[in-house]
Formats: C-alpha cells, structure tokens, sequence
C-alpha cells in the first residue's frame, strides 16, 4: 500500500518551501524505501527553490540523509530492512563507459527510483538529486543506500550524503591533495570546511581558508586551515601567493561557484597547480580568462561532482576515521531543527550563521 506522509517540498520558483502530504509507492523492482533518520540542509536545496538548477517544480528537496532501511522491492540484495544506510546521488550502474574504464565515480548513468513520489493530487515530485529527504519516508533505487555502522549519529553521518563528501573528495579525490601541499579553499561553508579537513587529513601542510565572513573563517581554523583571508578587506591573490613563498597553491578549491571566485582561484595557485571547482554555479554565469594564462600556468583545471567520491568505498571509510576521532562530522552540525524549519534554516544559511542546519525526525 502506498503511504502518505509529511515533506518539505518547493512548490514554485523562489516561493517559500512548505511541509505538506506526500503519497510514497511501495517499492519496485530495485527500489527501497528509507525511513529518514536526519538530513542535512544543503546549498543546492536553496538552489533547487530558487529555480537556479532546473525549472523541474515542484521538487521534493533534502538530499544529505541517513536513515533506516523499512522495505525492499524485487530483485533488491544490496540492503535489507533494518540496515542502517547514508543516502547517496551515485548508484553506479557499472555498465557504462566510465564504469567499464575502471572509474565509477564517474558513472553516467546513475539510478534513481523509477516510481515517482507524489503530491496527494497525484501530482508528480522531483526529488532533490533524485533523493529527496525532507521526508519521513522517501523512495531511491536500492543503490542509493550505503550501509554504514549502525552505532554512528545520523545527524553527523548523513552530511555524508552530500556536501561533506563533496568537500573532502574535493580537496583528496578530485584535488588530489598530499602529504606537504600548499592548498586554499575560498568559501568556507559545510563544503569548504570539509575541503579543509580533508587537506589536514592527507597532511597538507599549508591550508588557507578564504571567506567573506570573519566568523566562517574562525570555524575554518578549527577544522584545519592555518590561515585565514578575508575576501572584503585582502586581495585574495596577493594573500595567497603571499603565504606560500610567493607562488600561489599547489591546490585551491573553489566552493562558492561564482565567477569573481573562480578567478581567484585560477590566479592564486601556483605553476602546474590545480584549480578544482565544486561550488556550483547558476546557468547564467560566465567567465573570461586570457588564454594564454591557461596555456602558460599548466596544471589543472578541474570540477568535482560530489568529490568524485563512490559511496561504497567512501562512506565507509570516512564513518570509521569519524568513529576514531579522526574526522570531526559533529563539528558540522551546527543545529537539529524540525521539518518546518527548513526555510528558516535556509535564512540563517544566507546569513552565514550556519554550517549546516540537520533536520532530524
Ligand atoms: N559539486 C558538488 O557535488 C556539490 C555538493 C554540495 C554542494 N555544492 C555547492 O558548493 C557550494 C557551497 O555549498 P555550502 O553548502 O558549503 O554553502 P554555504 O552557503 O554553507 O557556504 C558558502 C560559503 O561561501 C562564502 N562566500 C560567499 N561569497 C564569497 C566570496 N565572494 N568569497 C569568499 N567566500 C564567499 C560564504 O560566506 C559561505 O561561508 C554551493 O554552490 C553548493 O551548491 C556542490
Ligand atoms: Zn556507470
Ligand atoms: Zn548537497
């Protein structure tokens, strides 16, 4: 049978999100569906209500989740009821030319649901990331769950649905920080932070937080950075090259996803650095850059979709160096808030108040 149950969903662009009804299927053939335990507010949930994605209305946003497993369709061996699971945007099909090349993270061809969950009046859902889990109950495709240790808290774990991941990947995975590296991380929000943790965790030696807002970058220190620039009152450049012998990063992340900080980013690596964009920019942005400054500074220009990560290898991984302490997920959760407090929890965002805001059920 079919069940109803409460959701936070956009309804129109830029309209305020509301908690309402929502009917979710039982599950299909490699479906389940997940009783949410907590989720994360992330900065692409506000993008999805401000239309700044796809114009896809109404979405059902909250994509950052860990939760229990309650029932599985046909066919489903990945996870049973009862199995503890962190969300993921990445159920690898391992058929297509990237899973075939031997890299997965780059899978083409992702799996979502196939069912759709709905408004009473039938009308269809898109849910955020094909997750959608400001919900009680939401429905994936079976790959979508990653078993992770039960005993872990879902607030701090399920960040690891999203942006967390996409922070750390960032910096280790897509960035491919090392042992010794010099790297700068200009935005300094939940995907920031986790960038600079990251870099402390593979032992980067120098790590600079760049930000707009005195605050965020006090908590940057705290997850690793040794410096901090402030964007309002410094030129980030001249700040960075400054503070790494006058010759810019081995590795800058950009996790804002506006073109005034990619471009700082570009300028203030070094020779043969790499530039990884993360932060996700709206349709309408562009940018200029002299061609011969890409020719000639070599190195990378690179993007990162959820750090590259693949789920089944990461999460895992990264619960355990939590579990011993070695990676602070708690640090991220700066509140547990209630289904209808998402809309708040996005002003404090823009406000700069929050790392993130975890909705928990
Ligand atoms: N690539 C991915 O897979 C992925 C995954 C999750 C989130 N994201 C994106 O990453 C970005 C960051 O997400 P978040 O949840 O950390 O957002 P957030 O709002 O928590 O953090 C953004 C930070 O950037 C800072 N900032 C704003 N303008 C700045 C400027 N001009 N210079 C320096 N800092 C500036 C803000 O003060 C804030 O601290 C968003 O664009 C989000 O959509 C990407
Ligand atoms: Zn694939
Ligand atoms: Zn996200």
């Amino acid at each position: 049978m079919p069940q109803t149950v409460r959701g936070v969903v956009a309804l129109s662009k830029g309209a305020d999100v509301e908690v309402v009804d929502i009917v979710v299927p039982d599950p299909g053939p490699g479906e389940a569906v997940v009783r949410i335990a907590s989720c994360g507010v992330c900065h692409t949930d506000l993008h999805y209500r401000e239309g700044g994605i796809n114009d896809e209305f109404p979405f059902l946003l909250g994509h950052e989740a860990a939760g229990v497993v309650e029932a599985v369709g046909e066919g489903v061996t990945e996870v049973a009821p009862g199995d503890f699971v962190v969300l993921n945007w990445r159920a690898v099909c391992g058929q297509c030319r990237a899973c075939l090349k031997g890299k997965p993270w780059y899978c083409f061809n992702t799996a979502n649901a196939t069912q759709r969950m709905t408004l009473t009046d039938g009308t269809e859902l898109s849910p955020a990331l094909g997750i959608g889990a400001f919900i009680e109950k939401t429905l994936v495709a079976a790959g979508q769950c990653t078993k992770v240790d039960p005993e872990a808290d879902a607030a701090a774990v399920g960040l690891l649905g999203c942006g967390v991941m996409a922070g750390f990947g960032a910096a280790v995975n897509t960035g491919g920080v090392q042992r010794g590296d010099s790297v700068a991380v200009i935005g300094c929000g939940g995907v920031g932070n986790a960038a600079i943790a990251g870099a402390r965790t593979v032992g980067a030696t120098t790590i600079i937080a760049v930000d707009v807002d005195d605050a965020k970058l006090e908590t940057a220190r705290t997850f690793g950075a040794t410096h901090t620039v402030n964007g309002k009152d410094e030129d980030v450049v001249e700040r960075v090259r400054e503070l790494t012998g006058g010759f810019g990063a081995d590795v800058v992340v950009e996790a804002v996803g506006r073109p005034e900080t990619y471009e700082q980013a570009f300028y203030a690596r070094d020779l043969a650095g790499t530039v990884v964009l993360v932060g996700v920019p709206t349709p309408d942005k562009q940018v200029t850059l002299p061609m011969i400054e890409i020719f000639g500074r070599g190195g990378a220009l690179k993007s990162s979709w959820y750090g590259d990560c693949l789920p089944s290898r990461d999460f895992p991984m990264l619960v355990d160096l939590y579990r011993q302490g070695r990676f602070d997920l708690d640090a991220f959760v700066s509140e547990r808030i209630a289904l209808d407090e998402v809309e708040s929890a996005f002003d404090k965002m823009e406000r700069g108040e929050v790392l993130r805001s975890v909705v928990v059920l």
